[in-house]
């Protein structure tokens, strides 16, 4: 593999002048997108996130990034449990709902896992975690959940690739 089908390249050193750049570069690594939810002391939250990961087998472990500057940030970086849906295509909707900051559950349906944590239904795979660990990480935090329990339905996922939506068809 020589890299031969790239025909231009960018680079660059990350910085204050190149923060447009390096998000464009990041935006190169195509990702799933998921919704995390935990309660919150004024009630349930959730919030798209693509930084989700798998960890670890044995024990089951995962991540996501919650950032700082989130107004919901330091529920989700303390809450005791929260849960990870991965959603499916045609979720969009959902996922640009749960990056606006309003209230977020009013008219969706939802229940709650035996630990409390707001669950949405019919999403393609949801992992309920209990809080591992948390690593400092510039200006996001990294949380380490054990899952606790999971489930996964047929079907394709939502795809998140160079800024936008989209489904596994158009990156094929
Ligand atoms: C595709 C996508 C992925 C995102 N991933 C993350 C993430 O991993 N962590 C995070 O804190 N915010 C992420 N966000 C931003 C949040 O969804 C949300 O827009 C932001 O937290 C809004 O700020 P607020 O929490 O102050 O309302 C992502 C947004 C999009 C559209």
């Amino acid at each position: 593999m020589d890299g031969s089908a790239v025909t231009t390249e960018t680079a660059f050193t990350p910085g204050p002048e190149t923060a447009r750049l390096f998000r464009d570069a990041l935006g190169r690594f195509t990702t799933g997108v998921t919704v995390i939810t935990a309660e919150g002391a004024q009630g349930p939250v959730g919030l798209t996130a693509n930084s989700f990961a798998a960890v670890s087998l044995d024990p089951p472990l995962v991540l996501w990034s919650p950032a700082r500057a989130s107004r919901r940030f330091a529920t989700f970086a303390h809450a005791p449990h929260f849960a990870i849906h991965v959603l499916a295509e045609g979720q969009e909707e959902l996922a640009r709902h749960f990056t606006r900051p309003d209230d977020h559950f009013a008219g969706l349906h939802m229940t709650r896992s035996p630990e409390g944590m707001p669950l949405l239904p019919g999403t393609l795979a949801r992992f309920e975690c209990e809080h591992a660990a948390a690593h400092e990480a510039g200006d996001h935090v990294i949380v380490v959940g054990r899952v606790l329990r999971a489930s996964f339905t047929d079907g394709a996922p939502l795809v998140f690739s160079r800024g936008r939506y989209t489904g596994l068809a158009a990156t094929a």
